[in-house]
This record gives C-alpha cells, structure tokens and sequence, in this order.
C-alpha cells in the first residue's frame, strides 16, 4: 500500500518498529528454538516476560473455579459483567489492586483506589500520560539506557519528544543532577519546553532500583524546573535484593507539597507475568490528572471479566503473600544463574537487584568500540550462535557493547544451553580473556548488510515527532 494514501501519523517512522530491539524479535519468529522440533533454532533472550511463577497461578485458578466461570457465591455474573461500561472500573478491582501495589511496597505506603486510572497496560498509562501532561513538541527527559518502547508509547500518537539525560557505566548508569541539568539545558537549546522527567524504577534496561538519594534529586529537580515527574514501577515486584525497592511515592511521603506532579505507572504485565491480559494504571495525587487520564482511558479499558477474575485473585491475601516472596525467590536463583553463565564465558554484567534480564557488558568482544561494532557482534550472537538478545543501541545506550540478555521466559534447560552456546562462541574466538585490554582489533573491515546499517541509524537518531 504506497504511503501517500496513510495520514502522517500512519506513515511515521517514530514508532521505532524497525528498531533492532523489535527486528530481533522477528528474527526468533523465523526460527524459534524448540527443544525436540528445532534444537538448532534462536533462543528468545530479547523478551522482558515473567514465565517463572506460572504454577503458582494456574494451582490458584484450579482452586477458584468459581472466579474463572464468572461466579460469585456459585451465582452467574455473567450479565453483570457483560454489561459493566463503567470507565472508573470495577470497584472490587481497583481496591484490590490498590491494595497488591502497597503490598509490593512493603506497605510502607498506601495505595488509594479512587486515585487509579486503568488502562491497557503500562504502555497505555504511559501514553495517556503524555497525553495529559504535553502538547505536541514539547519534552521528557528519559535516563539512558532506556525501555525501546518508550518511542512508541511516548512519542509516536502524541508528538511528545524525548530527551536523553545521559547516563554512564563510570558510575553505574547512575542518575545525577548534573546530568539532569545538562539534558534540560540542551533541550533548551533545541527550543524544546520541557515537561517533565520519566524513570524506570526499577529500570528497564538496567535491572537496577534507585536509590534514596537519586529519587530524592529528582525530586528536588522536577520541583526547581516546576515540571512532572513519572515513574514507571512496572517491575516494582521483581526486586530480589537489598538495597530493596523504594517507591517515589514512599520518598515524597513527607513533602506532600510536592506529591500534585509525582505519576506513578504501574501494570500486572511483569509482577503477574500477565502481560496478555492487559492490566495497568496510572496512579496520581493530582486531580485534575486522574480525572482527564480516566476520561481519555476509554480508548484503552481492561475488560470486565479480567477485572473480576484479578479482583478475586488479588483480594485473596494469603496467595498474593506467597506470590509476591516465591516469585522474588525464583527470580534471583535464574538472575544468578545468568550471571555465573555469562561469567564462565569471561563475561560480566552491572550488578543487578530486579527486572527480568542483566545488563551485559560485551565490550571486550567488540571489533571496534561503535555502534557499527555493536551491531556487528549482534548479528553474530542472534545468526552463528542462535540468540536473540537486544544491543544497547536499541536501548539508547551511550556506550556502544552493552546488550540486554532476558532470563525468566524460558526453562532453566533453555538458559543452561544458551550460555553453554555463548562459551563456545567465545571459545572460537580466541577465549574469554581475548580482549580484556579493550575491544578486538579489527582485522578486517566487516561487510555489514545495508539491513544492518538501517537499523543502527533507526536506533540512534531519534526523529522529529510527525
Ligand atoms: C518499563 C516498561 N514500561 C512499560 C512496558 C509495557 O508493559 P505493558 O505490557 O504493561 O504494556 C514495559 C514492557 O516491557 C516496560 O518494560
């Protein structure tokens, strides 16, 4: 279908959808490993999924068929709920939700339903977020590295722009005032109105929570620009270490003055590992945002039946306790698992606390220290040594060699042999130490596929909002 038949909007290339994060994905599709089918085939190590506590899950549905067939005290509510239009949601829902997010922070804070907004997701509450908060044009600053989707979910439908606060290994990817300002002058420079920052906490890619003391300059930082600040907590469940999660919403308990620009998203996608089902929100202290983001929250509603069915499964204490320490449990040992692979290939990772992958530092096995280099190992590691993992550049990384490796959407068997794939791969280069002093010579200049090329460029340069 020729382009010029497409809005603007349609035609686009800021969804990022030709980013290598989202090509790698398709990559897999074409040759998905299977254990007995195809043993040969790429192993899926891009995709951020919670498959670990699924047992846990389905015990529960077996044990509550009433809550699966749409019952309540054995009576059908199935024209309760096939009627229920309601975009406030399902009262039931929104309290026991309420509720599971506090509990996840430890309690230390609580949750108020009627301060929810539910949307479709995380992605979902992110853009309708960006709806609510900036014109067309105008900007958030996003720490590096960060979420590939956040292209799509901020910038395309809205026009909202990113800018990049720069974050370096020298200091763990840490966020620092001097980098806040840094971004927030040079989007200046650009004429850029800056709106607000947005994080994630803990972060994708890193798998790293913040600290006190960063939220704490965020804070005072949205507060001397007199601008917003989001925070994404999707995987506010998956923290398996000390120092343990703090919620921006623990942070600002005692400035209260402060809490009218402080956004929380939040979604079951990764805590659940129920990204299908479709189930985020917004959490906000400021009214006049929860009223314009439930408005708009009609374009993206949870459908009444996973609301009733989470608000039965979710109310039940006894299992979310479980849950919530057996899942962290799990994560840790496949974290741990990954982390000693890697390390057997002479590989390390940015010590990590959460999130369902590792931040990988693959810089000594570089040919060249560019994102030309990266890209080239890349393809190498997703065609010769079957696994499909996401370079830096399709995070925004400043520092060309790092990769995000995925660990809890496959069998521990699966992990096992896709590190034992990567020893090899390392082995017949040289072995592991082979460029401990800094990134290989290049011995000769790699022929790179003009699809390559595409796809360095389309992560890098971030295009003017259409
Ligand atoms: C930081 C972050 N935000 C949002 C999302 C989107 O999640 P959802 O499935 O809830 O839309 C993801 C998914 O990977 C994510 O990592």
């Amino acid at each position: 279908m020729p382009q010029m038949l497409l809005s603007r909007k349609a035609a686009c290339n800021t969804h990022g959808q030709d980013s290598s994060y989202f090509l790698g994905w398709q990559e897999y599709e074409k040759n998905p490993y299977d254990p007995r089918t195809n043993p040969t085939g790429i192993i899926q190590m891009g995709l951020a999924e919670n498959q670990l506590s699924f047992d846990l899950i389905e015990s529960w549905l077996e044990r509550h068929p009433d809550a699966v067939g749409l019952r309540r005290d054995g009576a059908l509510v199935f024209r309760e709920l096939a009627l229920f239009q309601d975009y406030h949601g399902l009262p039931a829902f929104k309290k026991a939700l309420a509720d599971f997010m506090g509990e996840l922070r430890g309690n230390k804070v609580k949750f108020e339903p009627h301060k929810l907004v539910l949307s479709a997701g995380s992605t979902s509450a992110n853009e309708t977020l960006m709806f609510c908060l900036a014109e067309p044009g105008e900007a958030f600053l996003l720490p590096t590295p960060y979420y590939p989707g956040f292209d799509r979910d901020l910038k395309w439908r809205t026009g909202a722009e990113i800018v990049p606060i720069h974050c370096s290994s020298s200091n763990g990817f840490r966020v620092t005032k001097a980098a806040l300002e840094k971004a927030y002058q040079g989007a200046r420079k650009r004429n850029l109105r800056v709106k607000g920052v947005l994080v994630t906490n803990p972060s994708n890619p890193l798998g790293t929570t913040m600290t006190r003391y960063e939220l704490d300059t965020l804070i005072d930082f949205v507060v001397a620009k007199d601008i917003h600040l989001i925070s994404d907590e999707i995987y506010s469940g998956t923290s398996f270490d000390a120092p343990g999660f703090v919620s921006v919403m623990e942070a600002i308990e005692d400035r209260q003055h402060v809490s009218d620009r402080i956004h929380v998203v939040y979604s079951l996608s990764k805590d659940l590992g129920l990204p299908g089902f479709r189930v985020g929100a917004i959490y906000s202290n400021n009214e006049a945002v929860v009223a314009a983001a439930t408005k708009m929250s009609s374009f993206g509603l949870v459908s009444s039946q996973t609301q009733y069915l989470l608000s039965v499964l979710l109310s039940d204490k006894e299992f979310t306790r479980n849950y919530i320490v057996e899942n962290q449990k799990r994560i840790k040992e496949r974290h741990d698992r990954l982390v000693q692979g890697l390390r057997r290939s002479g590989i390390s990772c940015l010590q990590s606390n959460a999130g369902l992958f590792c931040w990988v530092d693959m810089r000594h096995l570089l040919n060249s220290n560019t994102f030309e280099g990266e890209m080239e190992l890349w393809k190498k590691i997703v065609y010769q040594v079957g696994l499909n993992i996401s370079p830096g550049s399709s995070c925004h990384s400043d520092e060309p060699g790092w990769f995000r490796v995925c660990f809890a959407n496959m069998s521990a068997a699966t992990l096992d042999l896709s590190m034992q794939r990567l020893q090899d791969f390392v082995a017949s280069r040289g072995g592991p130490n082979d460029g401990a002093s800094g990134p290989r010579r290049q011995k000769k200049k790699p022929s790179l596929g003009k699809w390559i090329l595409t796809l360095s460029s389309s992560d890098r340069i971030s295009d003017r909002g259409c």
